[in-house]
């Protein structure tokens, strides 16, 4: 039998256990699919939006998957270690050197995702009320790393940077408020936190021109349909980008963006409650303020005809006592294994891991860890899918190690306490009375210690 484990069990980690328990070319396959956390699902459960019920909802195919008998979920199993920053709350596990698990399978796919945010590294940006949009996403989504009260929402301006779809995620988000988000498995904490909040005006701010941003329509034209806010956007501000007056020769996202954004432009304004401004050709130059932040100064750019921007000079400030850094994830560096450090991804043939620029036998990778933080969901289905074909096309020279009968023993004689499927499960009905005694659907456990509670319960 080919055992094989995969660390992560975000979307990469599923459609790589996926692809090994359905090829047939090595028909006695066993997957264990390792996770740091007691709960699957990476980014689908700790990252896409509450309010995004029908992505959400791909949890439930994923889950399909783990319930192969092929495959086997073991949470609360740490590799590598070496998270950065280190988590503020505690976790239970000891980490296992990535030898000591090649030890047990013949063959480890990390699938570990790209857990942290990259840096604006301009002065200012460590001030108390500028956070990066990595952290009020984990908040929202109640990832036991962050801290349930974390953001208390005092601000009236807030200012985001970065056009991206985290961006219009975490705008979106701000301009509902609480009510709305009520109906989700939002934690509950952070639920009145946006209930109570005073934020009025959310501005969300390009470095580039509108047909450069990296938001995907329909997340953009959602702003748009939020009963409580409307959006802003400066016709004269969008005219500095050479494809406004005639986007026809844009690729046809960037064209659809443009012309929402034109619609936005000459639609009169509504006087709603809230305001979304989004702002181009603005790029950070500070934070501003002494104890905590008051404002952003920004430089305005001009295209530079290559599809970059130049700064002009000019420079204008947007008040704010909450900035979101929202310019993408990087990945981590795991103990024990290489990194390429200017990529953030660990070095790599077609997912196999690369060791002094050798494939390393036994050593894969998949996901954003393998290509970078980029691509929707089902984009690492072919990715996890270029990895399982490479293992397998490895396995007659993986296949000739002995390896001890049951890894799961192995684990824990190395000092890990998985929490197994049924761990899981308990967790989700825990989740599901928490949300009963609120009067609310399924509410997220957003602590360690009350998910290892529930996925362990003393009976
Ligand atoms: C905020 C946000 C919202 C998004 N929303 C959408 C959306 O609405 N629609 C869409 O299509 N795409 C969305 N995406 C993109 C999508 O989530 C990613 O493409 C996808 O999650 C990447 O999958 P992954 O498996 O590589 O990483 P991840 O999903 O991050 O999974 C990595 C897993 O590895 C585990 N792990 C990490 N380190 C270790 C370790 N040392 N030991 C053991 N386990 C470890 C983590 O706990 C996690 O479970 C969003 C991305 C972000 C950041
Ligand atoms: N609903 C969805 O489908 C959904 C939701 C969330 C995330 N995702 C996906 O997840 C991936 C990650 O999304 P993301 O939004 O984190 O990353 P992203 O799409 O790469 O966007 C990052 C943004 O940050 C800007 N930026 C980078 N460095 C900057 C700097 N120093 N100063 C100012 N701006 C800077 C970028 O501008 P430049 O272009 O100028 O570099 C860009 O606008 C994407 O593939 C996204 O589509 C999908």
């Amino acid at each position: 039998m080919l055992r094989i484990a995969v660390v992560g069990s975000g979307p990469s980690g599923v459609y790589t256990a996926e692809a090994l328990a359905r090829q047939d070319a090595v028909p006695d396959v066993a997957v264990d699919v390792l996770d740091r956390l007691p709960c699957p699902y990476g980014l689908v459960r700790y990252g896409v939006a509450p309010d995004h019920e029908k992505i959400k909802s791909l949890q439930g195919n994923l889950r399909r998957v783990l319930e192969d008998p092929r495959i086997r979920f073991l949470g609360n199993v740490t590799v590598g270690g070496a998270l950065d920053p280190p988590p503020t709350f505690g976790r239970g596990d000891p980490h296992l050197a990535p030898l000591a698990l090649l030890s047990l399978y013949h063959a480890v796919v990390y699938c570990v995702g790209a857990a942290t945010d990259r840096r604006l590294r301009v002065p200012g940006e460590d001030l108390p009320g500028s956070h990066s949009a990595t952290r009020f996403v984990s908040w929202y989504s109640a990832h036991p790393d962050e801290d349930p009260d974390e953001f208390v929402l005092r601000a009236r301006s807030a200012v985001v940077i970065g056009v991206g779809n985290v961006a219009v995620d975490v705008a979106r988000i701000l301009a509902r408020g609480g009510e709305e988000l009520r109906r989700t498995d939002v934690p509950d904490a952070a639920l009145h936190a946006l209930q109570d909040s005073r934020v009025t005006d959310v501005h969300v701010v390009g470095r580039r021109g509108p047909s450069q941003a990296k938001f995907t329509t329909k997340e953009l034209r959602e702003l748009g349909d939020l009963p409580g806010a409307e959006v802003v956007v400066r016709s004269d501000e969008l005219a500095l980008d050479p494809a406004y007056a005639d986007p026809s020769g844009l690729p046809p996202a960037a064209r659809r963006n443009v012309e929402v954004l034109r619609g936005w432009a000459e639609r009169p304004t509504s006087g709603r409650a809230r305001r979304i401004h989004l702002r181009f050709f603005l790029r950070p130059v500070e934070l501003l303020g002494d104890d905590a932040v008051t404002g952003v100064r920004f430089e305005r750019t001009a295209p530079d005809g290559q599809g970059g921007v130049a700064g002009t000079g000019l420079l204008e400030e947007i008040d704010a006592q909450l900035v979101l850094r929202s310019v993408g994830y990087r990945g981590v560096p795991l103990a024990g294994l290489p990194f390429d450090a200017s990529a953030g991804i660990v070095p790599n043939d077609a997912g196999r891991v690369l060791r002094d620029g050798q494939p390393s036998p036994g050593e894969y990778v998949a996901g954003w860890i393998k290509r970078g933080p980029t691509g929707v969901i089902g984009t690492n289905r072919p990715c996890a899918k270029q990895t399982a074909a490479a293992l397998v096309a490895d396995a007659p020279l993986l296949l000739a190690r002995a390896l001890p009968a049951d890894p799961l023993e192995g684990l824990r004689s190395l000092g890990a306490d998985p929490v197994e499927w049924s761990g899981w499960e308990a967790i989700e009905a825990a989740e599901a009375e928490l949300g009963r005694s609120l009067d609310r659907a399924t509410v997220k456990i957003p602590d360690w210690a009350g998910l290892l509670t529930a996925a362990r319960p003393i009976l």
